[in-house]
């Protein structure tokens, strides 16, 4: 029996050693995360093709940084970051932006909480669903 077990949970825990920024995206609460948004929201909207100052961050997750259709005002930094975003880069960008990537000019100084992080990234992840 304990063979058993552990065959099935040895994968599992590679699984997450392997892949620890899916672990880390279900950590997060959605519907605090759309709080958290708020402080987005002055320059963020989740709707697709719409703008503020900053890019619409609708499907934001999975697609390459410095791509979203029809914003013009990306930094030449931002537009060559090179990445696709996930909850992993996501984190580190968002705990401080201008450390993260230098150069990007997102007027923000960063969530310094890592719940506030892991919430609101889940809520990006959820609102295209
Ligand atoms: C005061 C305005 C402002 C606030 C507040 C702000 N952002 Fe931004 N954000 C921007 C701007 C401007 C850019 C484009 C940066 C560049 O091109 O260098 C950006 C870029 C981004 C990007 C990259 C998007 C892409 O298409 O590659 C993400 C992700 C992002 N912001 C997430 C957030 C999140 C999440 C919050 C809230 C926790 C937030 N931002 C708060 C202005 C803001």
């Amino acid at each position: 029996m304990i063979t058993i077990n552990l065959l099935i949970r040895l994968p599992i825990i590679g699984c997450m050693l392997i892949f620890p920024s899916l672990a880390f995206a279900q950590d997060g609460d959605p519907v605090a995360g759309k709080n958290v948004f708020r402080k987005c929201q002055a320059c963020h909207t989740v709707q697709q093709g719409q703008h503020r100052q900053g890019p619409s961050l609708y499907g934001v997750i999975g697609r390459r940084a410095g791509t979203a259709e029809g914003y013009k005002r990306y930094s030449e930094a931002m537009k060559n970051y090179g990445i696709i975003w996930d909850a992993n880069n996501l984190n580190i960008y968002l705990e401080n932006p201008k450390k993260a990537l230098p150069g990007n000019k997102m007027p923000f100084v960063g969530l310094k909480n890592i719940k506030d992080r892991q919430d609101v990234i889940s809520y990006l992840q959820q609102v295209v669903k």
